[in-house]
């Protein structure tokens, strides 16, 4: 068999585990939208079987032969090539997986998928204890993924690495450690500050029927495509690519308050942007055709949500045709007041509704309470204790109940210690991207004044959505940037923007 031959084997066997693994991702998306209670069951045993089979097929010793007769050859000797770049993923997920076996792979979806549903009921009723025996499980099974994976210096390394490849622990704290103390700081001026807008004009009675239909002309106007997608309603937003042509936007909107539902919507409409442009028929289910890393995926939700999303130019050109669905509320009303509202600071309980300046504080009590449970540090049982006492130091608030804190987030349910850290490094790549973006196109900023936004989406499919996984997230900022990745670029973009709404200096 020649190296060619080899390498379109491969990438035939390789595609054929991604239609199976994006045939699960329907089952998940419709556990997540419609599927009724009592099939959790059976729903935990179809993805059990279907990750079974797809770690099975790709660990199998035909996987490595074949790569390793590419991996041998001249198709590989351009490290830029598509066969080299497929090649090198390949490999590295191979000798990830194959450390893992079979039963364990199945054992974890089995747990994992079943223990969603006892969250849900713990959060609901705000009872960590309904919760509890579940994560011990899955903790447990995390560990053990850990040390079956390796690392070198630090257990939370390895589960790190599956989210955020190449990341490590000890670059993500000293990242979070400059970016801790300037937000501190901001936040301390805000509360100080000596104008504040008022947030009562979103947190009004808002009708959801009409929420809906304004999400969707936003969806529309930035570039999601309802022809290859569908926005669908869910208690935990997310984004699913069921393949080709086929991106799944779950969202929620509140009847008291307008903001979610349109920044939720943005936010995983971002999302949906990287997937429409990053799966063409060419490298659809291969590494060419994926991304870098989850905090590169959270870069460009974090674009269209905050960057553009919550611009006073994009409002500009929104607000007017809001006022004219929400004539009664909103008529009297005017854009600044809108505008300032809907970047309105203040520390509160839940994640995903925290504003931008408070938002990467939630994310590193995450990632400090994560990394001490993997550790063995911190019990399980003193999860509650430890996340309020580290929310009262960083954000100054107590919190009344654990669905307004250790309960409120669905990651752990699912498995996935080591994925937070990468949403508040998808915000400082955001920023950084945005300050080039802002240099290689003049006056990009009034083009949303205008309803235009494709010069920027443009810049983004260049730059990012088409190179795959081309690069690791480091080095596709450094290409882009010509910097490392740093926190200046989000503080910029904050002391800029708050300058106006609170009348702040630096
Ligand atoms: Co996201």
């Amino acid at each position: 068999m020649t190296a060619q031959e080899a390498y379109t084997e491969l990438k035939k066997r390789i595609r054929e585990i991604s239609i199976l693994s994006t045939t699960a991702g329907v089952l998940y998306w419709d556990q997540e939208a419609y599927m009724p209670r009592k099939a959790d069951d059976h729903r935990a045993e179809q993805l059990a079987q279907i990750s079974r089979l797809t770690h099975e097929w790709f660990i199998d010793t035909k996987t490595g032969d074949l790569l390793a007769t590419v991996e041998g050859s001249d198709l590989v000797k351009n490290p830029e090539s598509e066969a080299s770049v497929n090649c090198r993923e390949w490999r590295r997920l191979y000798d990830r997986e194959v450390k893992l076996p079979t039963n364990f792979v199945e054992e974890f979806t089995r747990v994992t998928s079943k223990a969603i549903n006892v969250w849900a009921e713990a959060r609901q009723k705000s009872d960590f204890a309904i919760f509890q025996p579940d994560l011990e499980k899955i903790i447990d099974l995390c560990r053990k993924k850990a040390d079956l994976i390796g690392y070198e210096t630090e257990v939370y390394d390895a589960l790190l690495d599956a989210f955020e490849p190449g990341a490590k622990t000890a670059e993500v704290e000293s990242a979070f450690k400059g970016l801790r103390t300037e937000l501190v700081a901001l936040i301390a001026k805000i509360k100080d500050a000596p104008k504040k807008p008022d947030i009562g004009i979103l947190r009004r009675p808002y009708d959801i029927a009409k929420q809906k239909v304004f999400a969707q002309i936003i969806a529309v106007a930035i570039g999601y495509d309802f022809e290859a997608g569908r926005i669908d309603e869910t208690v935990h937003p997310c984004c699913n690519d069921l393949g080709p042509f086929d991106t799944r936007v779950l969202t929620r909107y509140y009847a008291n308050d307008i903001s979610e539902g349109i920044t939720g919507t943005t936010h995983e409409v971002g999302h949906a942007l990287y997937e429409m442009s990053r799966q063409t028929k060419e490298h659809w289910g291969t590494p060419m055709g994926d991304t870098p890393s989850l905090a590169i995926h959270e870069s460009q939700s974090r674009t269209w949500e905050n960057i553009v999303g919550r611009s006073r130019e994009f409002w500009q050109y929104f607000y007017p045709q809001l006022q004219r669905i929400f004539y009664q509320d909103l008529h009297n009303v005017a854009l600044d007041d809108f505008y300032g509202a809907m970047n309105w600071v203040a520390p509160s309980y839940i994640r995903v509704e925290a504003d931008e300046a408070t938002y990467n504080l939630h994310v590193m009590l995450r990632f400090e309470i994560e990394r001490s449970i993997i550790t063995g540090e911190l019990k399980v049982t003193d999860i509650p204790g430890e996340w309020n006492s580290r929310f009262k130091d960083y954000l100054g608030i107590e919190v009344d109940k654990d669905s307004n804190g250790c309960l409120q987030d669905v990651h752990w349910a699912h498995g996935a210690f080591g994925y937070f850290p990468t949403y508040a490094l998808g915000n400082l790549y955001a920023a950084q991207f945005w300050q080039q973006a802002q240099k290689d196109l003049p006056g990009i900023a009034d083009d949303f004044a205008q309803g235009k936004f494709d010069r920027l989406l443009a810049w983004l499919r260049d730059n990012i959505h088409t190179q795959g996984f081309k690069y690791y997230s480091n080095d596709l900022c450094q290409r882009i940037t010509g910097q490392p990745l740093s926190h200046k670029p989000l503080l910029d973009y904050l002391y800029d923007k708050y300058a106006g709404i609170y009348g702040i200096t630096r």
